[in-house]
């Protein structure tokens, strides 16, 4: 039987990443994002479905959920979409802070409520948080940074309520070579500010991301379930 994996943000920088790695592993994949994304990096290759989707949105995700329950066996959901918006504390204003909470943890829950019906043995989920989730050194990442810890927290009560049949995990990246948002480059100074800060002295690779994805993902992970695993160069061990 097929087994196809659901990837949120799928025309993103990292999604595009981990929809290739899955596919290298024998995947089919359904690749969702906002008509705009996909119109502009174009997700598709062999064994990956590109699908309007936004996760804030119930029949977009119904449908994407479906189509990926037509093609096989759906055995590995990945909440990748996420928006970053970097502004000081005393500038956040209340259009953003709704948005990153609509986007960044009720998209990913509405994601993983769609598709628990339809996850069996086996079956592993790994939303994408950030280590921004974790620290409260990077200036204009508060409400973003609450977002993901948010995804966290999701995170540890959806495995204890899905196990034992399904795993639930969280990837936390660090500071990832992809196109910076202008507003966290505003905001941080950009990669030249942030790579000091990084013990391993480089940004981390999406190729990586996908690596550790595709590891939480496998049965490599069977014992793994309700964690965050931290992919950041070492900043949070500072
Ligand atoms: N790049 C980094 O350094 C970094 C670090 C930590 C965490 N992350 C997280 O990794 C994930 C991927 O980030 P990225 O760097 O690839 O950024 P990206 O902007 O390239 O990818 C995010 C994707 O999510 C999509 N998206 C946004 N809103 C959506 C919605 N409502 N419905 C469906 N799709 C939507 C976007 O269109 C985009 O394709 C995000 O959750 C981000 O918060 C990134």
């Amino acid at each position: 039987m097929t087994k196809v994996a659901i990837v949120t943000g799928g025309a993103g920088g990292i999604g595009q990443a981990i929809n290739r790695r899955l596919v290298a592993e024998g995947y089919t994949v359904v690749a969702g994002d906002l008509a705009a994304a996909i119109a502009q990096d174009d997700p598709t290759a062999t064994g990956i479905h590109a699908v309007e989707m936004d996760v804030r949105d119930q029949p977009s995700v119904d449908a994407a959920v479906a189509r990926a329950v037509s093609l096989g066996t759906l055995r590995g959901v990945v909440n990748c979409a996420g928006l970053v918006r970097f502004t000081p504390v005393r500038e956040a204003g209340e259009d953003e802070m709704d948005i990153l909470w609509r986007v960044n943890v009720a998209g990913m829950a509405r994601v993983n409520k769609a598709c628990a019906e339809h996850l069996g043995e086996s079956a592993a989920i790994v939303n994408i948080a950030s280590l921004t989730g974790l620290i409260g050194r990077l200036t204009g990442a508060s409400m973003y940074g609450a977002s993901k810890a948010g995804v966290m927290a999701y995170t540890r009560y959806l495995a204890c309520e899905l196990a034992p049949a399904v795993r639930v995990n969280c990837l936390a990246p660090g500071y990832i070579a992809v196109p910076m948002s202008a507003s966290m480059r505003a905001v941080s100074g950009g990669e030249e500010a942030l790579i000091p800060t990084v013990p391993l002295r480089r940004l981390g690779t999406v190729d990586e991301m996908a690596d550790s994805v595709e590891f939480l993902l496998s049965d490599r992970a069977a014992y793994i379930t309700g964690t965050t695993l931290v992919a950041d160069g070492g900043v949070t061990a500072l």
